[in-house]
């Protein structure tokens, strides 16, 4: 429909350009204390989702989230825009209830068809999720960017946080890793959009079975995996819960040809700067490549979940009934004083 590549307007390396983790700690210092007995989530423990309680059995999960294009595909950029804010309510174990569009477009440059398309492509997502698309706010913007803005609900006895991680627990991660190598290889012509289908099929589903099957197998622990990558968003789930925890290498899904194209040096740059941020021991027989896959700034990815292990059996063969694309045990929380290490462990 236009010959513009959009992601060649966008100046982030597929990652959408997040504020690295260390960055993060500089801006929210900045937030005011908050002191709300009907606050149960703000910003104190990095969580998904800031959740107000309204009443005892109700309460509010509010996020909001953007980037610049990944792909070229109007309607795949804006399907995964929105499943990547959608997510958010998910991995509070919430339910999403109203959306709004945020838009920054390139008045002039792009024509407003293409954005016509991004919207049309946000809203099939919002319509599987249940949840209703009712406006937005748009800027003219040199640099093309979408997201949304998300209201869902939770009960607030039945929330994931990343404050609820034991020692034992199983960690559990339900889409495979690689989206951020694989988006980098197509804005450096090592992949045509044809080669990134598997990696936008992912990125394009909703986390909503994945978030069913845990609440149902009793799971309270949680967070979506995205720009900090893997390791980044573990790192949250330690800092908050206080523990500490193994990765197994071996155990990770993992997209086709992203381990290769990180072998090959096509790493984004979020990825190498959550790698250089990780405070994780490496066993010394990890590669590079493998490294890059647990730090992968991920767009859209999966849900991470701590489940007791007594309950991680039916936490598989509900992920298995829902048909996530992924239902890989990749490691275990241990205590704190275990710090985070990654090692290859064994393949299942
Ligand atoms: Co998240
Ligand atoms: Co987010």
């Amino acid at each position: 429909m236009t010959s513009i590549r959009l992601t060649s307007l966008s100046h982030a390396a597929g990652c959408g350009c997040k504020l690295g983790s260390n960055d993060l700690s500089e801006v929210l210092r900045h937030l005011p204390a908050i002191q709300d007995a009907n606050v149960l989530v703000d910003a104190a423990t990095r969580d998904d989702a800031a959740v107000y309680r309204l009443s005892a059995d109700r309460a509010l999960v509010v996020t909001v989230d953007f980037f610049t294009p990944i792909v070229d595909d109007p309607a795949a950029w804006g399907a995964i825009a929105a499943a990547n804010a959608l997510s958010d309510v998910y991995a509070m174990g919430g339910r999403p209830l109203l959306a709004l569009n945020l838009v920054g477009w390139p008045r002039g440059i792009v024509p407003f068809e293409v954005l016509g398309e991004v919207l049309r492509g946000a809203a099939e997502i919002t319509r599987q999720a249940g949840c209703l698309m009712l406006g937005g706010h748009s800027i003219d913007d040199p640099e093309p960017k979408f997201g949304l803005a998300v209201v869902g609900e939770v009960h607030p006895d039945r929330m994931f946080t990343n404050a609820a991680a034991r020692p034992g627990d199983r960690l559990v991660l339900t889409k495979p890793l690689g989206t951020g190598i694989l988006t980098t290889a197509l804005k450096r012509n090592l992949r045509d959009e044809a080669g990134l289908a598997a990696a936008v099929a992912s990125m394009t589903a909703l986390n909503d079975g994945a978030a069913r099957a845990a609440a149902t197998a009793g799971v309270r622990c949680a967070t979506d995996v995205t720009g900090f990558g893997l390791l980044g968003h573990l790192g949250n789930i330690l800092a908050a819960s206080g523990v500490g925890a193994r990765i197994e290498a071996a155990r990770l899904p993992v997209l086709d040809g992203a381990l290769e194209l990180a072998a090959g040096g096509c790493v984004p740059g979020g990825t190498q700067r959550n790698l250089e941020a990780a405070p994780a021991a490496w066993a010394p027989e990890l590669t590079a490549a493998e490294r890059f896959i647990c730090t992968d700034a991920q767009t859209s990815g999966g849900l991470l979940l701590a489940v007791a292990p007594g309950r991680l059996a039916a936490l598989l063969s509900g992920l298995e009934a829902e048909g996530t694309l992924a239902a890989a045990v990749v490691g275990e929380i241990l205590p704190q004083a275990n710090g985070l290490s990654v090692v290859r462990g064994a393949e299942q």
